[in-house]
Formats: C-alpha cells, sequence, structure tokens
C-alpha cells in the first residue's frame, strides 16, 4: 500500500513536472537511511513530500522536520504525509528554507541528517549554516550535485542554466577541497553528496 501511494506520487510528481528525486537517487537515499537509521533528519525542498515519505519509511523512528517554499507543493505534501500515516513524525515548515534554517538554528535544533534538495543555486550560501546544525558524526546529503552531467562537463551551457550550473560548479568544488570536510559525490540519480565534518 505504501509503495502503491509511493509509485503514484513518482508518476504524479513526473506528469506535472514536478522535479523529484530521479530513480537512481531515491534507490540510494532509501538504502542509506535504512543502513544508518538516523532519527532526526531536515530537508530543504519538501515538494509534494515524496522524498520525505521515503526517508520515514525507511528509519521508522525519525522525525522529519521540512521546509517548502510554494504553497501547492507544501499543501501536497501535508496530504501525502496524511495519507502515509507519517503526519505525527513530520513537521512541515512553509516559508523561505534560507529564513527557516536560521530559525531553526537560533533555536538550537540539531539533526543527524540534512537533506538539501531546494534552490540549487544557493547551496553555497545554504550548506555553511547547514554543517553547524549537524549532530557529531551527522550527514549533509546533497541532491543534483552533477546536475544532468552539467557540472563536470567542460561543454558550454545555455544561458538559462549558466548561473546555476556554475554555481554548482563551485560549490561542489569547495566541498571537495575544503580540508575540515568528508565528501563522497555519488553518480547516482542527478549526483548525490554525502558530507561530512571531520
Ligand atoms: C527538487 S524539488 C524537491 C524534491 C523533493 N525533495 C523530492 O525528491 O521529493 C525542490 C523543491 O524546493 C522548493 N524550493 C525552491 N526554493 C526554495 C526555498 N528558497 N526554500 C524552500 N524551498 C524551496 C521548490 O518549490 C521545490 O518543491
Amino acid at each position: 500500500m505504501e509503495d502503491d501511494i509511493l509509485q503514484h506520487l513518482e508518476e504524479f510528481a513526473r506528469s506535472n513536472y514536478i522535479p523529484v528525486m530521479l530513480d537512481g537517487g531515491t534507490e540510494f537515499l532509501a538504502k542509506f537511511v535504512k543502513e544508518k537509521q538516523f532519527q532526526n533528519i531536515l530537508e530543504v525542498g519538501t515538494a509534494i513530500g515524496y522524498s520525505g515519505s521515503i526517508m520515514l519509511l525507511s528509519s521508522k523512528k525519525a522525525h522529519l522536520d521540512t521546509i517548502e517554499i510554494d504553497e501547492k507543493s507544501f499543501l501536497m505534501a501535508k496530504e501525502t504525509f496524511q495519507k502515509m500515516h507519517l503526519t505525527e513524525r513530520v513537521n512541515q515548515f512553509l516559508g523561505d528554507g534560507f529564513y527557516v534554517i536560521q530559525e531553526l538554528k537560533n533555536q538550537n535544533k540539531k539533526y543527524d541528517l540534512i537533506f538539501l534538495d531546494g534552490p540549487k543555486g544557493q547551496y553555497l550560501r545554504y550548506y555553511p549554516i547547514l554543517l553547524q546544525m549537524l549532530s557529531p558524526g551527522g550527514c549533509l546529503l546533497v541532491d543534483n550535485v552533477l546536475f544532468h552531467g552539467l557540472v563536470r562537463s567542460t561543454v558550454d551551457v545555455g544561458h538559462k542554466k549558466r548561473a546555476m550550473v556554475n554555481k554548482l560548479r563551485q560549490f561542489v568544488n569547495e566541498i571537495e577541497t575544503r580540508e575540515d570536510l568528508i565528501t563522497t559525490i555519488h553518480e547516482v540519480g542527478d549526483g548525490v553528496a554525502e558530507i561530512y565534518v571531520k
């Protein structure tokens, strides 16, 4: 039944151009969360609650704080979590992730997993704050870091995506070269970065 709802959600997202995680990425996410059994998870970019549900189903004791800027998506995610009987384990925030994470940080909230899947061009702004919100040994997981293979390619990117791809290139370069971080880039889905503070 949960699988049916997830499949329906994925189909709905694809046919309505809602950018949920790509196939290989969701399998990776489910396996990763299942192995590590995270308890406190923060997600930036709820969309319709697809990846959020996957994480909660993969770690049965986990609690999820998840942030979405778009009200329509926020409401659809609410329905998703209700259908999946996950409401009690979710706090949904409607607002701009950049401000909500600072509020959560000011409340001294800590997470053992933070999943960053919000505005791609702003990862550079978000990640230093998110690193400070990890519990000791916690993981920052970031989706779309290879963005359709464009981040590591030298081809010229069309002007519409150029600024975002350049920012993602800068972000990947930073997380791979900072000596205080341990970063692995997984070539699954659209590219997932797994980051720990040493
Ligand atoms: C790639 S989708 C998230 C997909 C979702 N994590 C999944 O796989 O099911 C990115 C989401 O981030 C949201 N978003 C964009 N800018 C945001 C911001 N500044 N703050 C919070 N959410 C934002 C978008 O509305 C969109 O729903």
